[in-house]
């Protein structure tokens, strides 16, 4: 991805700590970050931070966006109910590379109760060095689409 990709990041009140370290690492590889937070520790639900990091991407506010809650996987749930949101929640490097390279994922989730920050990291660099790889893929992901239009 070049650094001119802006990426949203959100999470819950579980993963405060490692989103922040999302930030700052993409940041400083010279991404253009719109963290949405929350900002505070109390509890608040994920899907509102995952509706809410998905509308920036499907609005075009940002081209990718990376979630976190505790295990990943209920932030992940509510962004994709949002048209255009395609998000897998990855816990190695392999899953990070294959959902941009094969199923051109506009958004990761992750979870801050299962990777540590080091691992955490290295999944967002394989997603972000990621490109789509279009052809065959591109023929999947379209079918991916209709079923979005038609449901
Ligand atoms: C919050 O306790 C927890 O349920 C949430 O962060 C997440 O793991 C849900 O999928």
């Amino acid at each position: 991805m070049p650094a001119t990709t802006r990426i949203v990041l959100s999470s819950d009140h579980a993963a405060i700590p490692l989103r922040r370290a999302i930030a700052q690492h993409v940041a400083s590889k010279g991404f253009a970050v719109s963290d949405i937070g929350p900002t505070t520790p109390e509890s608040t639900p994920y899907p509102q931070h995952g509706e809410a990091a998905a509308q920036h991407v499907a609005r075009g506010e940002s081209d990718l966006g990376i979630i976190v809650c505790g295990t990943g996987q209920g932030i992940m749930m509510a962004a994709n109910k949002v048209k255009s949101i395609r998000c897998g929640v990855c816990s190695d490097t392999f899953s990070a590379r294959m959902i941009r390279q094969h199923n051109d994922a506009n958004m990761l989730a992750l979870g801050g109760r299962v990777v540590a920050e080091g691992l955490a990291l290295d999944i967002v660099d394989a997603f972000l060095d990621a490109a789509f790889e279009g052809g065959r893929h591109a023929t999947r992901v379209d079918m991916i689409t209709a079923i979005e239009a038609a449901n």
